[in-house]
């Protein structure tokens, strides 16, 4: 089969590395990739939110299966642009995808369907937002914007003053755009956070192996919010006990919720969980592949990707395996310095022979590099991602850095501790 991979990050890069080990998978290309992902795919300078660009190409190449990866473009309904043209594709409608691309869509679902999630309201005007946090006078208050933000767009206020500060920033500097317009306002949750990757072709759910992102700049969770410094898998905290709790209440009502509201999902269905003291709630959905979740979670699975892919647009997960080894996995990841705010790119990247390390047990998933006539160079916030695995999660975690040890370029800024909590958590 032919097929083309929307995207252009480290998480793109695990999906295509994967995808590589299917014997049905004749070809390969990513719209747009990068200069990593070059050495396993085709790469076409076609945007990855580019939904007619992407129709074309897949029309006139004769592209068997499209697998759309980040959420913009799965927002803007290129799945459904492609099956218009009768091409089929990984991952969600536009109205499936609502459940990551509105934040008061996905948590009025949760509400009516009675799926665990903190207690919000929601707000196109600001005096009346503010109106609602000085009485219910809880702090800290989450302040959400309904649109996607770059995964920016939750402010956690610990005063008065920041919940201001946090709507007029959002509500009226409409620094999201539009996609501040509208808020949500949420109670502020505690506990381990788990990320869970699932498959679902909208009638079974398959979970992926769990895994725990670290979203802060700095060691110790301190710092701005980023994309994800690093992730590990599995995540210790989601014991059988909890994973049981989940499927019963977060993960089936939901994909019963969104058959009842008429837009079944299909694709990967990312549940972001809270493990409360009141038990586990949804602190986001994701209609997609987390990144870097897909960076430790993929390497662990076993089954054919292509199959399962095929499985959920075709509607036969049920009778299709999804089994993952019993090994841990660790990713590190390697980002410019000042990210996530201002960075420089173009800084010449050294220690890989052709994106990878010669030798080094761990793979090396590009998630900004360019090639250039001097070779490879940084090209974005977040640059690349060492993964390992191992028998055991600490075991991993050394080996990750060793091999990320090797790679140096100006600015280079990683987390030191990647694993460290659920390290501890194990013991
Ligand atoms: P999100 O962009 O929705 O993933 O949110 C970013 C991060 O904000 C999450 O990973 C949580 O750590 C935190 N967060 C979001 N909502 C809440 C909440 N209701 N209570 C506590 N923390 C939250
Ligand atoms: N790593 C978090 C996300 O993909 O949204």
């Amino acid at each position: 089969m032919k097929i083309l991979v929307v995207g252009g990050g480290g998480r793109e890069h695990a999906i295509i590395r994967k995808l590589k080990e299917s014997p049905a998978v004749d070809k390969i290309w990513a719209a747009p990739g990068n200069g990593g992902i070059a050495a396993d795919a085709a790469c076409v300078d076609i945007k990855a939110t580019d939904v007619e660009g992407v129709v074309n190409f897949a029309k006139s190449n004769a592209i068997d299966y499209v697998v759309v990866a980040p959420d913009d473009p799965l927002v803007l309904g290129m799945v459904d642009a492609l099956a218009a043209a009768g091409i089929p594709a990984f991952g969600p409608r536009a109205a499936a995808a609502r459940i990551e691309g509105s934040k008061v869509f996905s948590k009025n679902l949760m509400k009516k369907y009675g799926i665990p999630t903190a207690d919000y309201a929601v707000f196109s005007n600001a005096a009346e937002a503010m109106a609602y946090i000085r009485e219910k006078n809880e702090y800290p208050v989450v302040v959400k914007a309904d649109g996607l933000a770059l995964g920016k767009g939750v402010l956690i206020c610990q005063t008065e003053a920041e919940a201001a500060d946090a709507l007029k920033s959002m509500m009226e500097d409409h620094i999201f755009g539009k996609s501040g317009s509208t808020v949500v306002v949420e109670e502020f949750l505690t506990g381990p956070e788990v990320s869970v990757l699932s498959f679902t072709d909208g009638k079974v759910v398959k979970p992926m192996v769990s895994s725990m992102d670290h979203k802060r700049a700095l060691d110790n969770d301190e710092g701005l919010n980023t994309g994800g410094m690093g992730t590990v898998a599995p995540n210790p905290y989601y014991t059988p006990e909890v994973a049981a709790a989940c499927m019963e209440t977060i993960f089936l009502p939901t994909i019963a919720a969104m058959n009842a509201e008429g837009c079944p999902f299909t694709g990967c269905l990312y549940f972001g969980l809270m493990l409360t003291p009141k038990g586990p709630k949804v602190i986001e959905y994701n209609c997609r592949f987390g990144d870097p979740e897909t960076q430790v979670v993929l390497p662990l699975l076993k089954s054919d990707l292509l199959d399962i892919m095929l499985a959920t647009t075709n509607g036969t997960l049920e009778t299709t395996p999804v089994e993952f080894a019993g090994e841990s996995a660790a990713c590190v990841i390697l980002a410019s310095g000042g990210y996530p705010q201002k960075y420089a790119t173009g800084k010449p990247i050294s220690g890989l022979e052709n994106g990878q390390l010669p030798g080094a047990e761990a793979v090396v998933y590009h998630a900004g590099t360019r090639q250039t006539a001097e070779g490879l160079v940084t090209g974005g916030g977040r640059v690349l991602g060492v993964t390992a695995t191992a028998p055991t999660l600490a075991d991993a975690v050394q080996k990750a850095y060793a091999a990320a040890d090797k790679i140096r370029f100006e600015g280079l800024h990683r987390r030191s501790d990647i694993g460290k909590r659920a390290l501890a958590a194990k013991q």
